[in-house]
């Protein structure tokens, strides 16, 4: 079998041809020690057209720290999606395709004050933040920014507890935010949270839009007039065969009776790449080590954790190898 064309280095395969064999192919035509991903295009498509169809009233923004690879970002730039920048560097990789400014949102609620001053040239203006110094960063640099307020808002049972590094508490805390944004003169446009990874409680989402909804009502009675955006945050599983149907419910139920004039969107990352990809890598090693009284076989491939495998390293998952030459 071989690949039906070679675009720039990109072989293109047959959407019915085996991953497995797809490899070998590849492997036939270099020789390769290398690792290297094979990526599904058509899983990609399918995740948006899943979404867009079971969630609709929630614009999903592609979390591009998750996988910058280009073919991707074109491939959802194609598809019309929306994106979540967290630094200068990734703003400029997706309006290099001529992104739309109100189609990003600088989802990091620390920045350095370059990368708000890029934003502002570019016109990025919608961007989170979470504690006073960070509003007041913005005021001194882009001032007609769009605020929106990160939350906290953590899934029982996270193994990454992001609500430990970004998101103020949803009471006093946001209130005041919402106050100093009024004080300084800024524009409060909405409220977001990321319920942390992996979600051990769909109903984290529930509770999120619920507070979020909550400070909306706040927001406007102290005289925000600008207030209309939830973001739900990512952690939505991307793996094969995971269904999205629960937490469709979940979400759709938690935003039936919202004010039309309110926008709802998400920001996914593992949500549309996870299950597209895989990867082949070539085991140059192997030794046999004792470990509680039990020998155990250690393989050394050559894709590092850092690449790669840096989720087995933290123990958010593992990943079963397929052989695909037995030696
Ligand atoms: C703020 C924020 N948004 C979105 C994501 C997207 O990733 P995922 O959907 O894979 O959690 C992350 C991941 O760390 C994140 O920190």
């Amino acid at each position: 079998m071989s690949p039906s064309s070679d675009f720039k280095g990109i072989k293109i395969f047959d959407d019915t041809t085996d991953n497995m064999d797809i490899i070998k192919s590849l492997i036939d035509i270099e020789e390769r020690e290398a690792g290297f991903y094979i990526m599904d295009i058509g899983d990609i498509i399918n995740k948006h057209r899943e979404w867009i169809t079971k969630i609709p009233r929630v614009v999903p923004h592609y979390a591009i720290k998750c996988n910058p690879d280009p073919n991707i970002i074109k491939l959802l730039v194609a598809l019309n999606t929306s994106f979540d920048c967290a630094s200068e560097q990734e703003i400029r990789q997706v309006m290099q395709y001529g992104v739309q400014t109100d189609r990003i949102i600088f989802a990091n609620p620390y920045k350095c004050p370059s990368h708000i001053k890029y934003a502002k040239k570019m016109n990025v203006s919608q961007m989170t933040a979470d504690c006073e110094l960070e509003l007041l960063k913005i005021k001194e640099f882009y001032p007609e920014a769009k605020i929106i307020i990160r939350i906290r808002c953590d899934s029982k049972n996270s193994v990454c507890d992001l609500g430990l590094k970004f998101g103020c508490e949803p009471d006093e805390e946001a209130v005041r935010l919402i106050r100093l944004t009024l004080d300084l003169g800024l524009t409060l446009h909405g409220f977001s949270f990321h319920v942390g990874s992996p979600c051990g409680e769909l109903y984290s989402y529930s509770r999120g839009i619920g507070i979020c909804r909550r400070l909306i009502i706040i927001a406007k009675s102290m005289g925000c007039k600008d207030v209309q955006l939830i973001d739900i945050g990512g952690d939505i599983p991307g793996e094969k065969g995971t269904n999205i149907d629960k937490f469709a419910n979940i979400v759709n139920d938690a935003i039936q009776d919202l004010d039309p004039s309110i926008r709802v969107i998400s920001e996914l990352g593992r949500y549309y790449v996870d299950s597209a990809f895989t990867l082949a890598t070539f085991i140059h090693s192997k030794r046999l080590v004792r470990k509680d009284n039990k020998i155990m076989r250690m393989y050394y491939v050559t894709v590092g954790t850092y690449s790669t495998f840096l989720e087995e390293m933290i123990g958010m998952k593992s990943r079963a190898p397929q052989v695909l030459f037995e030696s």
